[in-house]
């Protein structure tokens, strides 16, 4: 079997099956697509839509604590200016003159190529470094040696950037007919790079240095206008989160509902970057959407345990949804890298095949918002506090996570290949997606054996109305069992139900069930059936 950790090639087999399967498209392919944007097609569509009614259903329904909120996309432009993203909502940019390409230059990498006085021998397995004849460690060098800088050397992130500085290196010393002992490339952030060393480091587009430009802020907001007139004063922006959504109505919810603190307000919607290197197809996009919620407490509350819960709470989550602990780690930002309302932050990490990388963000994002939006409107941003008798402004916690990477996670999770053997014996190759029943876009394919026997589609089609009403499932009568099998595999279908001759013609009415993990069959009936969906589908 392969999967994810063994495949090398996991992401282009997961783009190539999304497409085939009508997961995701490109957007507006007939004209050559859009960088950034994607569709999702009758089989994502589905998925994408189980992944927020499950998030929505186990955090707005399940709980007493947490209304819902669907704001709107454009608001005011000043609830920009008072959050805080007009001004600093910003990356790094750096422009390649030569190639016209554009890098963050926090996810760009350079290495001064260090090389110290002295020879490097092998003796025996050993590799010795000598500096005037002495056997040398490498610390010792990096402290005494003298050293002389060659060259730079670039790469853009990756799980191998390191890796990828030091054989450029290499090549560089080689090209340059170098002589001494090369040391290992101390890995910097090109926004760490001096005025003096800019000039000195290649463009990772065209391997020559002289024409990356030094770092400048870019703001992401995608910015419209708003009414008849281009000018000005109608400028507004495609929100760059939900967040102010529920910051913003914030007043509203607690004028018009019986929430007390702590309670939270939750929200799911299309959120808008444009980012300068949209990459690893739908894991960061220009257009995607958001899982917010905005947990308000008491300010004298302890706001770190409360982290800490709502951190447990997302991981329990992404397991009942199907994503395996072992491809879950946390990240703690450092307190100097914090976002800008942010006094703590832990990300829940996803191990993608591209690396890992972000899957949902916990901030502390303390009563910053409350107060910016307090200042800024003129309008009081408070909670009575009928113990104290007093106004208080509520600080905050926010799971936030992007849809779009809980779909791709899911996929990468579920992904397999595996070699089995058909109803002949001979080994095929299959494709599966392990989705957890809960996610999956088709609960149930129901599959008369034979397609002209009246006697059989009748009872499959009778079947299929009665599922249709509760969950989404299919009907296929199209070619062999095997084939119909592997159709509903590489689509996440966890059971196939067949009805076949032994259902029509012995008593009990009962049909095969055909398990997509195990592939093991065996017989069930219609009420066995709906017990086994009410349980696992929820
Ligand atoms: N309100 C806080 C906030 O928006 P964020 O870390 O910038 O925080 C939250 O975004 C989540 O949204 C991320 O953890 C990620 O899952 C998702 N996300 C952010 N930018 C994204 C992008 N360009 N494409 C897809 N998902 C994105």
């Amino acid at each position: 079997m392969s999967t994810a950790a063994e495949n090398p090639n996991l992401m282009e087999a997961l783009v190539s099956l999304a497409k085939r399967r009508g997961f995701i498209y490109p957007s507006s392919e007939i004209y050559g697509g859009l960088n950034g944007f994607f569709d999702y097609g009758p089989l994502g569509a589905e998925l994408k839509r189980n992944i927020r009614d499950c998030w929505w259903r186990d955090m707005v329904h399940r709980r007493d604590d947490i209304v819902g909120l669907e704001s709107s996309i454009i608001m005011h432009p000043k609830v920009w200016e008072a959050s805080g993203h007009v001004a600093g909502f910003t990356d790094p940019l750096v422009d390649c003159k030569v190639s016209k390409q554009r890098y963050r230059a926090d996810q760009l990498f350079f290495a001064a190529v260090e090389v110290f006085k002295g020879i490097t021998e092998t003796e025996g397995a050993r590799t010795v470094h000598r500096v005037e004849g002495s056997s040398v460690t490498e610390p010792y060098m990096a402290a005494h040696a003298d050293v002389e800088i060659i060259g730079y050397v670039s790469a853009l992130e990756s799980e191998r950037t390191k890796e990828e500085l030091q054989e450029k290196a290499e090549a560089l010393k080689r090209k340059k007919s170098a002589k001494g002992i090369l040391h290992a490339v101390k890995v910097r952030e090109f926004t760490e790079a001096t005025p003096e060393e800019i000039p000195l480091i290649p463009s990772p587009a065209t391997g020559e240095p002289g024409s990356l430009t030094p770092p400048r802020a870019f703001n992401m907001m995608f910015e419209t206008n708003v009414g008849a007139l281009k000018d000005a004063s109608s400028v507004a922006y495609l929100r760059p989160e939900t967040a102010q959504g529920m910051f913003v109505d914030f007043k509203n919810v607690i004028d018009t509902t019986r929430v007390k603190l702590p309670f939270g307000i939750a929200q799911i919607g299309k959120s808008f970057r444009n980012e300068i290197t949209p990459r690893n197809f739908i894991f960061r996009s220009r257009e995607f959407e958001q899982m917010e919620m905005e947990y308000f407490i008491h300010p004298d509350a302890d706001w770190l345990a409360c982290h800490e819960e709502w951190l447990k709470w997302c991981q329990d989550w992404l397991r009942s949804i199907g994503l395996p602990a072992s491809h879950l780690s946390l990240y703690e930002h450092p307190k100097e890298k914090l976002a800008f309302y942010s006094r703590r932050t832990v990300d829940i990490m996803f191990r993608y095949p591209f690396g890992v990388q972000e899957l949902w963000g916990i901030a502390a994002r303390s009563d910053y918002d409350l107060q910016q939006h307090q200042k800024h409107s003129g309008v009081p941003q408070t909670w009575f506090d009928e113990a104290t008798k007093q106004k208080v402004v509520p600080h905050v916690i926010e799971p936030a996570v992007g849809v779009d990477r809980i779909f791709l996670a899911v996929l990468c999770a579920g992904y397999a290949e595996e070699d089995v053997k058909d109803e002949k014996g001979n080994v095929e190759k299959r494709t599966v997606l392990r989705l957890s029943p809960r996610l999956a876009p088709v609960k149930v394919a129901v599959l008369p054996l034979l397609k002209n026997k009246e006697a059989l589609t009748n009872r499959a089609r009778a079947l299929y109305k009665k599922l249709q009403q509760r969950y989404a499932v299919q009907y296929d009568d199209g070619g062999a069992i095997g084939k119909r099998y592997r159709r509903q595999d590489e689509a996440g279908t966890p059971w196939c139900v067949t009805i076949d001759f032994d259902t029509i013609e012995k008593p009990g009415d009962t049909f095969t069930l055909r398990d997509r993990d195990s592939m093991s069959q065996k017989r069930i009936t219609e009420a066995e059936l709906f017990a086994l969906l009410e349980q696992q589908v929820y």
